[in-house]
């Protein structure tokens, strides 16, 4: 899951799918990076946290880090929240496969609309909740795709 800081809307859509994967005994491993290094080592800003805990989620520990180019060997699908972390990590890609890897996450729910989740950094506290209904259905549907 990337976003630009990894501190708003990447540990939400890592704590959710993370939380839907486990209520479904699946075996996959889950991340959250930022194309920027600007919040590396910081916990997700406390707006996101409040919204994942009014859902039962605990994403207070994750800590925030950069994406680079060594997880694509990691990863097998890299989500990016918006169209300019999309270029960003597409940018660093060093072959047609890694590229294949690299979605927007709205394309699981909106399909092939090719929308950004919105960037609720600047914005009132509603944006969070927002964020957090786009990132409950798209991953609802990366969950449905993962159990097949
Ligand atoms: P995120 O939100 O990419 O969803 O984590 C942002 C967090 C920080 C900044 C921008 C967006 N920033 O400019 O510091």
């Amino acid at each position: 899951m990337v976003c630009l800081g990894n501190i708003c809307r990447s540990p939400l859509a890592e704590g959710i799918l993370k939380s839907k994967i486990e209520e479904s005994n699946l075996n996959i491993i889950v991340d959250s990076a930022g194309t920027s290094g600007y919040h590396a080592g910081q916990s997700p800003d406390p707006r996101s946290i409040d919204k994942a805990l009014e859902y039962g989620i605990d994403i207070s520990l994750q800590r925030a880090r950069q994406f680079q180019s060594s997880d694509f060997n990691e990863f097998d699908i890299i989500y990016a929240m918006d169209r300019s972390n999309y270029s960003d990590v597409i940018a660093l890609a060093n072959s047609e496969e890694e590229m294949k890897k690299v979605k927007l996450i709205l394309n699981e729910s909106l399909r092939n609309k090719d929308q950004s989740v919105p960037d609720p950094y600047y914005g009132e506290e509603d944006g969070f909740e927002n964020v957090y209904q786009l990132l409950d259905e798209a991953c609802e549907n990366i969950v449905t795709q993962l159990s097949k």
